[in-house]
């Protein structure tokens, strides 16, 4: 009761602090990113997505447990924080160490440690310290246990010293991966090592050593018919103006939990020109981590009636016909008072990754998906990154905000 109390309190603080826009200063430090898709790997998205929304889900729900011995020394009660172990992600190389080693990590606003070692071993520099301190997180599909330093971490331009980092004795479920980027809020990061309390983000340090001059991250991903392509970009210290075509809105963090621990919002969805509606406005979340849009059992039945689409038993997706996709409207997300049109080719799979996925080459698949569970829990939709693909992201963690913006990407047929 002791963590649920904390994080309401952390929440009822993140509220208080209103959604001002955000001031764009001149030190903007950008980094491409990958969108990888492993064909060896899980072709069952939704069942990955699936377990990863539970485990976000049961969050709060976590209970506490104490220190246990082992022979790895003592492995310290994780928090269930969520992390990607799927098919397709978005990947950022990072450095860490003086000088730098290079990691493959997942970019993560759903999770907020970072950490490396999973495949590639940390190399100990001039630059590394020790804090004593292990550190774990538990996800859906596996863990990582480790040891806890500091030390310098290079993203793009940026040189953080001084940064938190998990080094992994134990992870799995990362594929070849080396670790995590955190992007999330602070709170997601806190008893996740053995001293308690949170641990700085990369977010956090960048801002407070003064080398950028907000907390925000933008994020630029793009749709993509290819399997692997660096597409992507993040932005840290403000937004990258070249990558939408319309204003930037911004809407605060949720404060419904336990959607308020992430990068919560509110949002409610309608199908077509009619305004069929579909999602009544609740509370979800965003997350660069989740490659598909889940929404309530409830709201996605009223999408598959408005469709017509079946369940397809191989890939977990809804399918339908050639007919149907002729006459498939528009989806619209109903962000603040903003309306963000998702278009019927915006909501099919890329028909040439289809097989990838389990389906056949030429049918047409759905990434709109059953989250599990009705309307009014709290966490309601996950808009993964099929959806923002589609919209450039900015996450603002100082003002506790999130905006969206149209990009050229909006209305484009790439699938
Ligand atoms: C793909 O996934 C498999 C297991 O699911 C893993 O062994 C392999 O290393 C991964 N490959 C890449 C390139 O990530
Ligand atoms: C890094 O070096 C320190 C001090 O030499 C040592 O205690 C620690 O085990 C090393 N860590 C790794 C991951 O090699
Ligand atoms: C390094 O960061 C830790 C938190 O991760 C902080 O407690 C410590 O004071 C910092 N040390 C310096 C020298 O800034
Ligand atoms: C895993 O690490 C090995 C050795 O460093 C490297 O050769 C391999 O490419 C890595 N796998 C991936 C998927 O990056
Ligand atoms: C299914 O759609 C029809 C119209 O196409 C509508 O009349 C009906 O209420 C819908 N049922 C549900 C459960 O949404
Ligand atoms: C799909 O799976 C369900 C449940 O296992 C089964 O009832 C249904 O017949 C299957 N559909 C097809 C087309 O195989």
């Amino acid at each position: 009761m002791a963590r649920l109390s904390a994080l309401f309190a952390l929440a009822a603080a993140a509220v208080a602090v209103s959604a001002t826009p955000i001031v764009v200063r001149d030190s903007l430090v950008t980094l491409p990113i990958a969108r990888r898709f492993n064909s060896t790997g899980a072709a069952n998205i939704v069942k990955a997505d699936q377990a990863r929304a539970k485990t976000l889900k049961a969050r709060l729900q976590a209970t506490k447990v104490s220190p246990v011995d082992t022979a790895a020394g003592k492995i310290f009660p994780g928090i269930n924080v969520p992390v990607t172990n799927q098919a397709i992600i978005y990947t950022a190389s990072v450095g860490v160490g003086t000088p730098p080693t290079s990691y493959e990590l997942i970019v993560d606003t759903g999770s907020s440690n970072t950490w490396v070692g999973a495949n590639k071993s940390y190399v100990n520099t001039s630059s590394s310290v020790d804090t004593g301190a292990e550190v774990e997180v538990f996800y859906g599909s596996g863990f990582f246990f480790g040891e806890e330093y500091t030390d310098t971490v290079t993203i793009g331009d940026l040189v953080i010293k001084n940064q938190s980092i998990g080094v992994a004795e134990i992870a799995f479920g990362f594929d070849g991966l080396d670790g995590i980027l955190g992007l999330g809020p602070d709170d997601l990061t806190e008893d996740t090592t053995s001293v308690g309390g949170e641990v700085p983000t990369v977010i956090d340090n960048a801002f407070a050593q003064g080398l950028i001059h907000a907390k925000v991250v933008g994020v630029s991903f793009e749709p993509t018919a290819q399997e692997s392509v660096t597409n992507g970009e993040l932005t840290f210290g403000g937004v990258d103006y070249k990558k939408v075509t319309g204003p930037i809105k911004y809407v605060p963090i949720t404060s419904t939990s336990p959607a308020s621990d992430y990068v919560g919002i509110d949002q409610s969805i309608t199908y077509g020109s009619s305004r069929i509606p579909i999602l009544s406005a609740t509370a979800g979340i965003t997350d660069t981590g989740t490659t598909l849009v889940y929404i309530a059992s409830d709201a996605f039945a009223a999408y598959q009636n408005a469709t017509g689409a079946v369940i397809d038993n191989n890939t977990g997706l809804l399918k339908i016909t050639p007919d149907q996709f002729a006459n498939l409207e528009s989806l619209f997300f109903h962000i603040g008072d903003a309306t963000y049109e998702f278009t019927p080719n915006a909501q099919i799979w890329p028909r040439a990754l289809n097989t990838l996925i389990g389906g056949d080459a030429d049918s047409i698949y759905l990434v709109v998906v059953n989250l599990g569970s009705p309307t009014g829990e709290g966490f309601d939709f996950i808009d993964g990154y099929t959806f923002l693909e589609r919209f450039y992201y900015v996450y603002d963690s100082a003002n506790a905000c999130v905006g969206f913006a149209t990009t050229h990407f909006t209305y484009a047929t790439t699938n």
